[in-house]
């Protein structure tokens, strides 16, 4: 079985202090914000959580996690039938931090701590593999969907927009250049004092959007309904303010309607 304990607790309410009034939205909505490794998904979707005081769930993590368990039991990550059992029988955390150092969210699996783990370039490139894995998607996609239910909810990933929740209020799919995305990567793992590798990290990027792209399972694309925001000359804030219009032209049709 596969828990997120701390999500049905309620625990992992990103800002969970944040008023409403910022932005003067309703409490209820789901919001779905798909895109490529390091497009901004996971910066933009905890702000925009914490503004509106919304749940945040970044799927991102949830295919590491497997990915981390899997390498650190010495399963095979090509053995598909071996990580998807494993994937089965994980117990997976995911709670507002403790600590203070950058952090989103305090990631444990099976008890141990692994939030900057999952971030190792290593890793990166495991994942991708892993999260093709039919039977591993449909165990995290039910815990999401599970999550996505109670509403208020800010989602991110690949195909949280196209699977996961298609019917969410607002669906939002973050694009950027491979250049620019890899140097955002880099930035982050010199700024943790970590080793980067530009033109490492510019593959890695490359090979993981043909992977998560071209998978037959869920394929990172935008929805249909999606609104494409290109964030490679948009500051951080600028994309939250075409976010944030959007979720308020959302409330105010809502609210025009109820109304009228
Ligand atoms: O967003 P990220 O880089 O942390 O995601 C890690 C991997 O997980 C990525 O290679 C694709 C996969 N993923 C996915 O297939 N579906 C999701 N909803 C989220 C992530």
């Amino acid at each position: 079985m596969f828990l997120l304990p701390n999500y049905s607790a309620g625990s992992h309410v990103t800002g969970s202090e944040a008023t409403t009034s910022e932005v003067g939205v309703s409490q209820s909505l789901t919001i779905a914000i798909d895109g490529p490794a390091a497009s901004g998904k996971s910066t933009i979707g905890g702000l925009l959580a914490e503004r509106l005081g919304y749940l945040y769930l970044d799927t991102g993590a949830m295919y590491r996690a497997v990915t981390w368990a899997a390498l650190d039991d010495g399963i095979d990550v090509e053995d598909e039938q071996a990580v998807t059992q494993m994937a089965r029988g994980l117990v997976i955390n995911i709670e507002t931090p403790m600590v203070d150092d950058g952090r989103q969210y305090s990631v444990s699996v099976d008890g141990a701590q692994v939030t900057w783990q999952l971030k190792y370039p290593q890793l990166d490139r495991c994942v991708s593999l892993v999260s093709v894995y039919p039977g591993v998607r449909h165990v995290l996609t039910e815990q999401q969907r599970r999550i996505a239910s109670q509403g208020a909810v800010v989602m991110v990933g690949r195909d949280i927009g196209t699977v996961v929740i298609p019917d969410a209020d607002l669906k939002i799919y973050l694009d950027a250049s491979p250049e620019v995305r890899a140097r955002r990567r880099y930035l982050e793992l010199v700024e943790r004092g970590e080793e980067a590798d530009y033109e490492r990290i510019l593959s890695d990027v490359v090979g993981r959007d043909r992977i998560d792209s071209q998978r037959d399972v869920a394929p990172l694309k935008a929805a249909l309904d999606a609104i494409v925001v290109d964030t490679d000359k948009l500051s951080i804030g600028e994309v939250l303010d075409v976010i944030e219009e959007l979720v308020e032209g959302i409330t105010a049709g809502s609210e025009e309607r109820a109304g009228g």
